[in-house]
């Protein structure tokens, strides 16, 4: 489409305004005589709509676009000056009067402020404004509530920030308003209930707050209301019913509290309704529903706090297409499983975590079944396969976690439909069967934490080759007693992207043949088996996250590594790997975290430039040598250039589509620590253990989102450098075992996230900083130096006081300190435009690009495993139908 509209802009302009002008001339023929170069559009109309077009700035599509694939409606090139204004792409005109009444510029790659003075309020007869995914910042300006014609207002998909201007509250004739994924907050304005035309008010995904907002009540003609991720508490009002034309009520993660007013359910027309993932309690009641069958198609009440049985009184929806009740906590009851049969349309089935005791049969259910999730109860797998009783055929997920499953259901081998099956944490034994790899659309297997010990071969004839390309892409294992090597079958799963095979006792190599992967896999982690030889020297393209800790693998990194552009994440600890720094991985632009914890690497660590680097540890190695005062300098994803604005994509970790989540363990404040899912801003340098000399780089002080530094053990001489004191973020500081002299800089005292600090076993002497942190450091955090003195070393120490120091407290050389603190804060202002002028372009640029738009996995999402999005969206679409 595009390319079409690219090559031949001219021809459909040319032709599109000849229409117009003919339609015009063929209206008006008999009243006024024909008036060459007549166009319909009206001049203010057009000024006000390139004066618009001017207050922003236009990049690439929002990302949205990108990913649902929608195409812009708006083409720059057709809007020209000597052309109608009423053909420009994205606008339409009243036919008669040539007045603007719609304008369409959604995913128009907009960006920028829309401010309130914009020229917009020009066209005062606008209809219908849709800016809906663009990347537009800032309030929604008030002189909105101007454009009193509106009937049709579109914002979502911006980042619009603020409150919602309560002038929306005049726009008296809006039927329809979407605010859908944006960032605003506050409360919804009571302005909103003059708004008594409006059938659909959408403003999910926001940061609104407050109660239910009463208001809304008297919007009696609402069809949808979808107020679902904002921050809303408190009860839902019973009289709610009062919107009794409701179709679809999304109210979902939020914090409501209370009961459900089952009145709720006496509202005729309603067809989807949406709660999950909220506080409400007590027991569920349906009300009286019995006079007509119900509409409802879709139920989701899952992730609260209901306690009780599911009332049978649920059947009387027989028009279920969705029904989500995890964690509906039936206090050990037994549940009459028959109640779910009546549904003969039910496609998506969540009765996860319901605290049963009753063993469920798998699919005695409706057969039109697509997703069925039964994790942790108690799931029958041995029933017999019958004619009369064939397994739901359209499955296409099946998630049977926690089940207390001891055999590998048989019956899964009918499932040809199926992609997503989660078998985890379960107790099943012996071997994976062959035939699994041999359905033909399995994407993703979860197998982890059980106790299989080994893959089945599958044999020749129904084996993987009988496959035209197995549809296998994520391949989860963790956890077993897997032995041997890793099976060879998995190199010929030319589609996996994540595989996770730790915790096993594999042994042997890495197969070389993984190389046959390269192009596809993504996420290798290998952790904890007993893994020897050498790292694979294959180049794999996509690899974003490798984990190989814990193993007895040997020899050098392998130079090769340097072409893994894409890798984010590279963890070798626990090994064996004996070589020098590897200075040459600074080229791998998207590297966050590098661990070579307990390798026998050794020699100097050289400066580097790592751009995105926020996790570093090379502790327990033999590193040596003094490191440069500028040695941080070249730091910047953990420097005070990752203000908001620019700082580079460093705040979401792990593959976008939810599949796989990278872990590491990390030393913080002396506990081992277990950053499940790496998503937020976490920074970390461990240097301890090694054989470092010399001073303590005063550039460290440039790293201001440093959480955790972790220097001890080493022989670091000379004073703690007072720039420490601009590490604002910093939550642990462990300097402790190395021969550090001179006083602590009072600065440090100032530092209110440092929970934690251990500056034992080292020369220090001098006044101990105030402040409350230290003053709730045990003794030990101080112990073994030269002399300490002050009020909360005295306090802390109160049985071991070294007296004797101090007279030898000096105060000038604090002023030099402080000096030093400023010139390091100006070497960070300093840093940006100078010595690395191209980054903070290359910032700049990502910065327009929130999400993920270089993820080369993102087509992962395709297959389906945001369920719940999903659904919601099939849900409007249908419902809009
Ligand atoms: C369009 O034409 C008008 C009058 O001819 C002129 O004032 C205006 O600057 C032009 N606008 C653009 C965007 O070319
Ligand atoms: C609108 O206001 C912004 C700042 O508030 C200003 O920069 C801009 O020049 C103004 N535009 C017009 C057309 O007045
Ligand atoms: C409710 O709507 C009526 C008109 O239908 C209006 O007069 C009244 O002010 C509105 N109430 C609130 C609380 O906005
Ligand atoms: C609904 O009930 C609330 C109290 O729960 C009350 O404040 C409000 O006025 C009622 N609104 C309507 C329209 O009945
Ligand atoms: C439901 O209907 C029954 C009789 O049909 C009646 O006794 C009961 O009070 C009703 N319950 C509610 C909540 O209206
Ligand atoms: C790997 O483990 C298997 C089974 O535990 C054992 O028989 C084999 O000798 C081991 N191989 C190596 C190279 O350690
Ligand atoms: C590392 O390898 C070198 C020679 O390549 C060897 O001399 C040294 O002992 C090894 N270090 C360790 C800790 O194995
Ligand atoms: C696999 O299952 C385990 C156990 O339920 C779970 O913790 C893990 O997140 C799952 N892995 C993926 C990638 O879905
Ligand atoms: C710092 O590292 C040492 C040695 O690796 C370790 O013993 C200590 O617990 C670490 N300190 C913190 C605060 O984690
Ligand atoms: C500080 O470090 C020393 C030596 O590394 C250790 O013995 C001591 O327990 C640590 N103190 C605290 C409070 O962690």
């Amino acid at each position: 489409m595009k390319g079409f509209w690219n090559s031949t802009s001219i021809i459909p302009n040319i032709t599109l305004s000849f229409i117009f002008f003919f339609i015009c001339y063929f209206e008006d023929v008999l009243a006024v005589p024909p008036i060459k170069q007549h166009f319909l559009c009206r001049s203010e109309q057009r000024d006000a709509l390139f004066a618009f077009e001017n207050e922003f700035e236009i990049g690439e599509p929002n990302s949205d676009c990108v990913d649902f694939s929608t195409e812009s409606h708006w083409n720059k090139e057709s809007w020209e000056n000597n052309s109608d204004c009423c053909s420009w792409k994205g606008i339409k005109c009243n036919t008669k009067s040539g007045e603007v009444v719609e304008l369409d510029l959604s995913c128009s790659g907009l960006y920028g402020r829309f401010h309130s003075n914009s020229s917009l309020q020009n066209l005062h007869f606008l209809t219908t404004l849709d800016l809906s995914y663009n990347d537009l910042t800032g309030q929604i300006p008030d002189s909105i509530g101007n454009l009193t014609q509106l009937t049709s207002l579109q914002l979502f998909g911006n980042q619009f920030s603020g409150q919602i201007p309560s002038s929306i509250g005049n726009l008296f004739h809006l039927t329809s308003l979407n605010l859908l994924e944006n960032n605003l907050d506050g409360e919804i304005p009571s302005s909103f209930g003059n708004l008594n035309q409006l059938t659909g008010l959408i403003v999910g995904g926001n940061k609104l707050r407050g109660n239910f907002p009463i208001v809304l009540l008297n919007l009696t003609g609402l069809l949808d209301l979808d107020i679902s991720n904002n921050q809303f508490s408190g009860a839902l009002p019973p009289n709610i019913t009062s919107l009794s034309y409701l179709g679809s009520f999304f109210a979902s993660y939020n914090a409501f509290t209370g009961t459900i007013p089952s009145t709720l359910f006496t509202i005729p027309f309603l067809v989807v309704f949406d709660l999950r993932d909220n506080q409400l309690n007590g027991t569920l009641e349906f009300g009286n529903t019995s006079s007509s069958p119900s509409n409802l198609q879709y139920l989701s009440l899952g992730s609260n706090n209901f306690k009780g049985s599911i009332p049978s009184s649920i059947s009387k929806f027989v028009n279920l297409w969705c029904l989500e009740l995890s964690h509906f906590d039936t206090q050990g009851r037994p549940i009459d499983f028959s109640i779910f049969s009546h549904f003969k349309s039910l496609e998506f089935l969540d009765l996860s975590y319901l605290n049963s005791t009753t063993t469920i049969d798998l699919f005695s259910y409706s057969k039109s079944l697509l997703i069925l999730d039964l994790s942790c109860n108690h799931v029958s797998t041995t029933n017999k396969i019958s004619v009369s009783n064939p397994p739901p055929q359209k499955i296409y997920s099946l998630s049977l976690s926690g089940c207390g499953i001891t055999e590998f259901p048989e019956l899964l081998r009918t499932l040809h439909g199926i992609e997503l099956l989660d078998i985890s944490n379960n107790k099943i034994q012996g071997q994976v069967p062959g035939w699994l790899w041999t359905l033909p659309n399995l994407t993703y297997v979860n197998l982890s934490n059980n106790t299989f010990i080994g893959f089945q071969r599958s044999n020749k004839k129904q084996g993987l080759s009988s496959l035209r390309k197995p549809s296998l892409r994520h391949l989860l294992g963790s956890n077993n007693n897997f032995t041997g090597k890793i099976p060879s079958f998995i190199c010929e799963l030319h589609s996996l992207n994540t595989l996770d095979l730790s915790e096993n006792n594999f042994n042997g190599t890495i197969p070389p043949c993984l190389g046959n992967l390269n192009s596809t896999l993504s996420d290798l982690n290998l952790r904890q088996n007993n893994l020897s030889g050498g790292l694979p020297k294959d180049i794999f393209e996509r690899l974003r996250s490798f984990d190989v800790g814990h193993n007895q693998l040997v020899e050098k990194l392998p130079r090769s590594l340097i072409h893994f552009s894409t890798l984010e994440v590279l963890n070798v600890e626990g090994n064996r790997i004996n070589d020098t720094f590897p200075l040459w991985l600074s080229s791998l632009q998207k590297l966050q975290v590098l661990v070579l914890r307990s390798n026998a690497f050794h020699g100097p660590i050289h400066q580097a430039m790592f751009p995105q680097l926020r996790i570093i540890d090379i502790s327990h190695n033999h590193f040596k040598g003094t490191l440069p005062t500028d040695y941080f300098v070249e730091w910047p994803a953990m420097s005070s250039l990752g203000t908001d604005e620019n700082r580079p994509n460093v705040n979401y970790m792990g593959d976008k589509s939810g599949y796989y989540h990278d872990s590491m363990v990390l030393m913080n404040k002396g506990v081992e620590l277990e950053l499940v899912r790496i998503l937020k801003i976490y920074t970390a340098i461990d240097f301890s253990g090694n054989k470092f000399e010399g001073e303590i780089p005063k550039s460290i002080g440039l790293l201001k989102e440093l959480h955790v530094l972790n220097l001890s053990n080493n022989v670091f001489t000379g004073s703690i450098p007072s720039s420490m004191g601009n590490l604002k973020a910093l939550e642990s500081l462990d300097v402790s075992r190395n021969k550090l002299s001179g006083e602590i800089p009072q600065e440090l005292g100032e530092l209110s996230f440092l929970e934690y600090m251990n500056f034992s076993h080292n020369k220090l002497t001098g006044l101990v900083p105030g402040g409350t942190q230290f003053l709730t450091q045990p003794c030990s955090a101080f112990e073994n130096n030269m002399g300490l003195f002050g009020h909360s070393f005295d306090e802390v120490c109160r049985d071991i006081q070294t007296p004797a120091s101090h007279q030898q407290y000096k105060t000038p050389e604090l002023e030099d300190e402080d000096e030093e603190v400023i010139s390091w804060t100006a070497a960070a202002i300093g840093f940006i435009p100078g010595i690395s002028f191209g980054f903070t372009i290359g910032y700049i640029f990502l910065s327009y690009k929130p999400k993920w738009f270089m993820n080369p996995f993102a087509e992962t999402n395709v297959d389906g495993v945001q369920l719940t999005r999903e659904t919601e969206s099939e849900v409007l679409r249908f419902d809009n139908v």
